[in-house]
């Protein structure tokens, strides 16, 4: 049984994704031990605790430094003995230490297509604003695994949405959300706790069929 920790910093609409597919048996051998949160206020946290899983507050806001808040967070995981880290909407920087103690185990979602719109100032709405304003017609989303750079890492899954006429960024967002992250994060996940995903260099091979 693959054991996830699931790290947030706000709706967690994409953490509610993940509970629903355990709960529904599409995501398989997996279970959400743990979930971070670096806000106080995050609704994933009302969204964990209804589920009846475990959350911490973990904010630099607690901590003297950046050393300190890294340790707590890596301290966190390894209490928690988790083979998978999640990132579904944190906003904050994965401390390098971390990525190196969890090689190919740390995964987030991003709401483009990599390598379009992703990099340091593209989260959030943001994004969506950068495809708006570029005027793309297809946008989409794509989750890949953590390493030191800012979403750099070996790609799993992408899906696609288009773009549709009078498309503000909060619409683009949604659909974004519906259509693909909702979809992907849990079928990254299941992929994982499988033993289906390999990596090699920067390439990321996935045994088998996917349906998305
Ligand atoms: C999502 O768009 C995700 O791709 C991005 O932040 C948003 C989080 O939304 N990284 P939620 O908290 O899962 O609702």
């Amino acid at each position: 049984m693959t054991r996830v920790a699931v790290l947030v910093s706000g709706g967690g609409t994409n953490l509610q994704a993940i509970i629903d597919s355990v709960a529904d048996g599409r995501i398989t051998n997996a279970s959400i031990s743990l979930v971070i949160s670096n806000n106080k206020n995050a609704f994933a946290l009302e969204r964990a605790r209804k589920a009846g899983i475990k959350s911490m507050l973990i904010s630099p806001k607690d901590y003297t430094d950046r050393k300190h808040f890294n340790q707590a967070l890596i301290a966190a995981l390894d209490e928690s003995k988790i083979d998978l880290v999640v990132l579904a909407g944190y906003l904050v920087i994965i401390p390098p230490e971390m990525v190196e103690k969890y090689p190919n185990r740390i995964i987030n979602i991003h709401p483009s297509l990599i390598p379009s719109f992703c990099g340091t100032g593209f989260y959030g709405l943001k994004v969506h604003e950068g495809v708006l304003e570029r005027g793309v017609k297809v946008t989409g989303a794509t989750v890949h695994f953590v390493d030191v750079g800012t979403d750099s890492g070996p790609i799993i899954l992408q899906k696609a949405v288009y773009v549709k006429e009078g498309d503000t960024p909060e619409i683009l967002q949604r659909r974004v959300m519906e259509e693909a992250e909702w979809k992907i994060l849990p079928k990254a996940i299941d992929l994982f706790a499988n033993g289906r995903l390999s990596v090699t260099g920067h390439k990321v091979h996935i045994e088998g069929e996917v349906e998305l």
